[in-house]
C-alpha cells in the first residue's frame, strides 16, 4: 500500500513551500543576497520557494483609522502569500540593534487580519551585516513580534558577519565551513517544517499570562 501524500497546512501536497523574503529595500542589499542563497539552498533540497521582495508589500504607516478604510494592498499580498506557504524565511538587516521599521510596520498591518496568518507558521530568521556579529541582535528583537503572533521561530538563527566581504562571485558564502553551516541550518529547518506538516502541533489557543483564560473576544490570535 502506498504512503498517503503529505498534506500541507494550506491543503497542498508534495514539497513544502517556503516564502522567502529580504527585509531590506536597498538595491545592493546584503540581506537580499542572503535570502537568494537561502532560496537556492531550499530548492537544492527539493523545497518549493516563493520569493518576495520587501517592496512588494510595503505599507503606509499603520493607522487604526486607515484600517477602517481598508487594508493596503501590500498587507493583503503578504497575508495571501503567508496563507499559501508552509513556512517563511526572512533575512533582515539590523537597524540600531533592532528590526527595520519598514518590516515592523508590515507585521503590524498583517497582524490585524483574522485569521492572523503568522499564527502557528514556522519561521527561520537570517541576517547579514558588515559588523562582526552579523546583525544578530536585530534577530532577537525580531523574534519578539513574531513569537507574540504565534509564529514558531526556529531556535537556530543564522547571522552573516562582515557580509560585505563574505560572498563569492557566485553568490555563495566564500568560507566553505560557513557555507556548510548555512546549508545545515536550512536543511534542519526544512526537516522540522516537513515533520510539522505530517504531525501537526496541537496548539489551538494562545494566552499571554498564566491564569488568563482563552477568550475569543480578547485573544490576539485564533
Ligand atoms: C539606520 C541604520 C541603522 C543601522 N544599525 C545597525 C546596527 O545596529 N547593527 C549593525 O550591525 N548594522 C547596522 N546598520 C548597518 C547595516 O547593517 C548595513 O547598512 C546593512 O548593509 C543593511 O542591510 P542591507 O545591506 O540588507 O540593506 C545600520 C544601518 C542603518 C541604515
Amino acid at each position: 500500500m502506498s504512503e498517503p501524500a503529505a498534506t500541507s497546512a494550506n491543503g497542498g501536497h508534495g514539497p513544502c513551500t517556503f516564502l522567502v523574503f529580504s527585509a531590506s529595500l536597498r538595491t545592493e542589499s546584503l540581506n537580499t543576497r542572503l535570502a537568494l542563497l537561502a532560496a537556492r539552498a531550499i530548492e537544492d533540497r527539493g523545497g518549493t520557494v516563493d520569493l518576495l521582495a520587501m517592496r512588494d508589500f510595503e505599507c503606509p504607516s499603520y493607522d487604526g483609522d486607515g484600517q477602517q478604510r481598508g487594508f493596503p494592498s501590500g498587507a493583503e499580498l503578504l497575508r495571501d502569500r503567508l496563507e499559501a506557504c508552509d513556512a517563511f524565511v526572512v533575512a533582515s538587516p539590523e537597524y540600531n540593534a533592532s528590526l527595520p521599521g519598514v518590516l515592523k510596520n508590515a507585521l503590524d498591518w498583517v497582524s490585524r487580519f483574522r485569521p492572523q496568518p503568522f499564527n502557528e507558521l514556522h519561521g527561520l530568521l537570517l541576517s547579514a551585516s558588515p559588523s562582526m556579529v552579523g546583525g544578530n541582535r536585530g534577530l532577537w528583537a525580531l523574534r519578539v513580534p513574531f513569537e507574540h503572533l504565534g509564529a514558531r521561530i526556529y531556535p537556530d538563527m543564522f547571522s552573516l558577519a562582515e557580509a560585505h566581504t563574505a560572498f563569492d562571485e557566485g553568490g555563495r558564502i566564500a568560507n566553505a565551513q560557513l557555507q556548510g553551516r548555512f546549508e545545515a541550518n536550512i536543511a534542519n529547518f526544512m526537516d522540522l517544517v516537513e515533520a510539522a506538516r505530517n504531525y501537526p502541533c496541537i496548539k489551538r489557543a494562545w494566552v499571554e499570562y498564566l491564569g488568563e483564560h482563552p477568550n475569543p473576544a480578547v485573544d490576539r490570535v485564533e
